[in-house]
């Protein structure tokens, strides 16, 4: 099962094994790749975004050719910049021969424009929507989530990064110089056989999904980037199909995480160690100022048992730096003392979360996700030979709608699953996590979410609103982020009006 511990003592077992006394940045420095940072486009302009979805060829690792998806790139796509109280139009266009859907994960707007596999694109066929940004600022992504192909799809490329603003966070002294102080960080874990070529299959992939072996980040393996000694605002996205992890510092630093998947924090929370699971999103400060470089870790959550000692092995086989192939650091910042550096103060206060009264509720809905637990399939494997993935004994179907649900209502959401740790989430909205895993929510969770990790420890309890219609014929999806466990069916449709 992926997670032999439970979250709160790995984090408390964690922070005092991590060592300051190593420094591979020397050999980085001459090895690394550059960091990536995927084209910055103003989404604000009215001028539609064009997004082309398109095969390529991109170098994850230097010298060798990897055949890709992207979009209007090789792999992945630009990051889009929009903004609160303005119209984004996206022009995709798909050149593949088989259908995609693209969504955009996180925002706030009605199923006609969200992008389910309702949706889909089919070879040569374009998609303009016009998306309202009514939210405040945050940083989403947008994503394949074509039917039954969606793992396949992003594991290929098919993903990028959104970054909306608006005039609260403009205001506030953070780090906002895009590729600079302000660094998109996407973390996906990639198979490469003896070609280069990925390795993808969701018919071998595990109960656990797709794992790949080796981190990518913004598609470089291990790579560097220059940074001014100062503040530095990580806008980290894990986007890998199916991968749990624990980020942190080679040095053990302490860092602030200043926003969760939908925007601020109220205020920063001091961190040694954060964990992120698929789709999950959050943006974190880190201080540059005494010209060290900073050696992010994303350690494999599933590899890290009760005792820590898969930790201890992860972190040993980085500081054996002799070998070649074992374990580096995914990402190195390095000082550059040119470049012109934040260094005001975090503000203490970074926004305002107002929760609805108890009263406020009107509603509650269970969710119980299953693998194997389909009614239909005399309790064995499903039809096609996969093990079938369930929300409340149902497996995704295109044609019913599981929950109809009213607009512009305070609803309380109960998930948990029979066995393991998956990351669950909700289209069209964000919402606070009132409970997780039956705990109380640490306060680095008490913002603005649309992905709660769930397990079979206890209920986890999300406090949600729709503010926009989702039809039957555009339903939102509800589903489980592990793509293989989406892709085989622990997903379902509603409705909101
Ligand atoms: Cu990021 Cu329905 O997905
Ligand atoms: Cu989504
Ligand atoms: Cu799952």
């Amino acid at each position: 099962m992926p997670l032999p511990l439970s979250r709160r003592q790995f984090i408390a077992s964690s922070t005092a094994l991590l060592s300051a006394s190593y420094f591979p940045w020397a050999w980085a420095r001459t090895h690394s790749p550059k960091l990536p940072i995927p084209a910055l486009v103003d989404g604000t302009s009215g001028v539609p975004v064009d997004l082309e979805i398109r095969t390529g060829q991109w170098q994850f690792k230097t010298g060798v050719t990897t055949p890709t998806l992207g979009f209007s790139q090789n792999y992945l796509g630009p990051t889009i910049r929009t903004r609160q109280n303005s119209e984004l139009t996206l022009h995709y266009k798909n050149t593949l021969d088989e259908p995609v859907a693209v969504h955009g994960h996180g925002l706030h707007v009605p199923g006609d424009v969200d992008g389910g596999p309702q949706l889909a694109m089919a070879p040569g066929e374009s998609w303009q929507p016009t998306l309202s940004i009514v939210q405040r600022a945050a940083t989403c992504w947008y994503h394949s989530h074509t039917h039954g192909s969606t793992g396949r799809q992003v594991y290929s490329g098919l993903a990028g990064m959104m970054i909306i603003d608006d005039e609260h966070s403009d205001s506030l002294p953070l780090p906002k110089q895009y590729g600079i102080d302000d660094l998109p960080v996407i973390i996906q874990d990639r198979t490469f056989d003896a070609q280069g070529n990925l390795v993808y299959s969701l018919n071998d992939a595990g109960e656990d999904g797709w794992l790949g072996e080796t981190v990518v980040i913004n598609g470089a393996i291990t790579p560097v980037t220059h940074v001014p000694a100062g503040k530095i605002r990580l806008r980290i996205l894990n986007g890998s199909n199916a991968r749990f992890y624990v980020v942190g510092f080679v040095d053990k630093r302490t860092f602030h995480k200043i926003a969760t998947d939908g925007g601020l924090l109220p205020a920063p929370v001091a961190l040694t160690t954060t964990e992120m699971g698929p789709g999950e999103r959050c943006e974190i400060i880190v201080d540059m100022a005494d010209g060290n470089p900073a050696e992010l870790l994303t350690l494999f959550e599933d590899e890290v048992d009760e005792d820590g000692e898969g930790l201890i092995n992860s972190l040993l086989s980085i500081f054996s730096k002799s070998d070649k192939t074992t374990a580096k650091p995914s990402l190195t910042l390095l000082v550059d003392q040119k470049l012109t550096a934040n260094t005001e103060p975090l503000p203490e206060q970074l926004s305002t979360i107002s929760r609805p009264k108890e009263s406020e509720i009107k509603n509650t809905r269970d969710f119980i996700l299953e693998m194997d637990g389909a009614e239909n399939n005399g309790g064995g494997h499903g039809h096609h030979g996969l093990m079938d993935m369930t929300i409340n004994k149902a497996a995704m179907d295109m044609d019913t709608i599981n929950e109809q649900v009213k607009l512009g209502e305070w609803e309380r959401w109960r998930i948990r699953s029979d066995q393991g740790e998956h990351p669950f989430h909700i289209h069209g909205c964000s919402f606070l996590i009132a409970k997780i895993g039956g705990e109380a929510v640490p306060l680095a969770q008490q913002g603005w979410k649309d992905t709660v990790a769930v397990d079979d420890d206890g209920w986890s309890e999300v406090i949600v609103r729709f503010d926009f219609p989702a039809t039957s014929k555009h339903p939102y999806m509800y589903h489980c982020h592990i793509l293989e466990h989406e892709d085989r069916g622990m997903m379902g449709q509603f409705t909101v009006s």
